[in-house]
């Protein structure tokens, strides 16, 4: 593993909230991602189904986490099937979890090889008296599937082979126990904004005019890297000039300019765990005085955002409140007028022109993390504050980004060592 070994303390925790929350003589099934295919012998490089590892930490292909924690026999309370391996699956194919491994790192007990499953999960679904079973789906607000994933497989073969269970959701379950950090996943989340924050401070020593936006891709993955990170937590938004308002700009193949701006959304994953940092920085070291006062504004709304994030708001009330901030900042960098906005019609704001995107979402395993935007905001989430200006006519966009814990007395913000200020970047850039 690249990442250090994490307390199973954490796994079993979570899958004691878990029960907790279940009705009853349920069985929960948790099935791990698909390795997925690209051509010919070729996939993607594994990345882990987040419920699964939140529930076991496992980082394994073709695994399966049962909970039933009313189970008349204990220790079918728990059980984790995992791939077979041995010695010579492992020249193979390479190290795969051994019982004893996995026992190590989830706390659980009960290691079957996967090839049994059908046989004990009837005996699971017919002996115990289950009633309910929670099955697994992706809900995302934002998910678009295309692909049959191992989880509607199973959903689809469960309730042709059970059809009188009575069938539930996880997924909302998931998301009010997921958007509540551990110390622990803080920990590991503020290793990923550390990694980050190196590669941000390499980054300010290497760009000039001149370098390709890929060279500066690349400074960021060696970096992340050689920390212990996997890599990007997401496509990396390297933008310069005028790519800085296209706000999902990901082909990062253009010169940097002298006199640009440079939008930098780019964060590294740790163990699973996300960082989501945006910079915004001169090409050429010294930002000119437009794009120093457009950035001061989003600093000012940005430094008021984390303190309005707090335990109760509704996010999308706080949303509100930095849309007129941002559309007060408009009013003084002369892109509209008070009069304007008095005249405005009250479904087309003008500031939408220039500030398109939400100000915050949730962040954890997922970058754009599971849990409703509507529940009040809860101490121990953890939240992007992330506003931005956005002026096409002038090929100026702006966003700061930062990753903030919502405490109970203060907000601790992860990124607070990362430079900010237009001086410190500036003076980092130069020396
Ligand atoms: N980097 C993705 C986001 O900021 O939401
Ligand atoms: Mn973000
Ligand atoms: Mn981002």
């Amino acid at each position: 593993m690249r990442y250090q070994p994490i307390d199973s303390t954490l796994f079993t925790n979570n899958r004691k909230k878990l029960a907790k929350k279940l009705k009853p003589n349920s069985l929960a099934a948790f099935n791990s991602n698909d390795l997925m295919p690209t051509n010919a012998d070729g996939h993607l490089p594994f990345r882990q189904n987040n419920d699964l590892f939140y529930l076991s930490g496992v980082d394994q292909e073709n695994s399966m986490l049962i909970l039933c924690p009313d189970f008349p026999d204990k220790k079918y309370q728990e059980i984790l099937f995992l791939q077979e391996t041995n010695e010579q699956i492992a020249t193979w194919e390479g190290h795969k979890l051994t019982k004893e491994e996995a026992r190590t790192l989830t706390g659980i007990e009960t290691i079957i090889w996967i090839s049994e499953f059908q046989k004990l999960f009837h005996h699971m679904m017919t002996m115990g008296g289950v009633a309910y079973v929670y099955l697994n789906t992706n809900e995302h607000y934002r998910s678009e599937i295309k692909v049959e994933t191992r989880d509607a497989r199973f959903i689809e073969w469960c309730k042709k082979n059970y059809p009188l269970h009575e069938y539930e959701r996880i997924a909302p379950i998931m998301g009010e126990l997921r958007y509540i950090k551990s110390k622990t996943e803080v920990e590991l989340m503020q290793r990923a904004c550390d990694i980050t924050e190196s590669a941000f401070r390499r980054v300010l020593k290497f760009v000039k005019p001149g370098v390709m936006e890929y060279e500066i891709e690349a400074e960021y993955a060696h970096e992340f890297l050689r920390k212990g990170s996997r890599g990007f937590a997401y496509t990396p938004i390297v933008a310069s000039g005028s790519n800085s308002c296209v706000l999902h700009y990901i082909e990062n193949d253009k010169p940097c300019k002298d006199g640009d701006i440079l939008l930098l959304d780019v964060g590294a994953e740790y163990a699973n765990y996300n960082a989501d940092l945006t910079r915004s920085i001169p090409v050429n070291g010294k930002y000119t005085k437009r794009q120093k006062e457009v950035y001061s504004a989003v600093l000012q709304v940005h430094q008021s955002a984390i303190k309005m994030l707090r335990p109760g708001v509704q996010y999308f009330e706080f949303h509100k409140e930095i849309q007129k901030l941002i559309e007060n900042e408009l009013v003084g960098l002369k892109l509209i007028t008070k009069v304007d906005i008095k005249n405005q019609h009250p479904d087309k704001p003008l500031f939408q022109k220039y500030f398109m995107h939400g100000t915050s979402h949730m962040l954890g395993l997922d970058v754009h993390d599971v849990g409703s935007m509507y529940a009040k905001v809860k101490v121990g989430q953890v939240w992007t504050i992330e506003p931005g200006i956005y002026i096409k006519e002038e090929g100026l966009g702006i966003r700061i980004e930062n990753n903030i814990v919502i405490g109970k007395q203060n907000n601790f913000d992860l990124m607070k060592s990362i430079p900010i200020e237009p001086e410190e970047i500036e003076e980092l850039m130069n020396h």
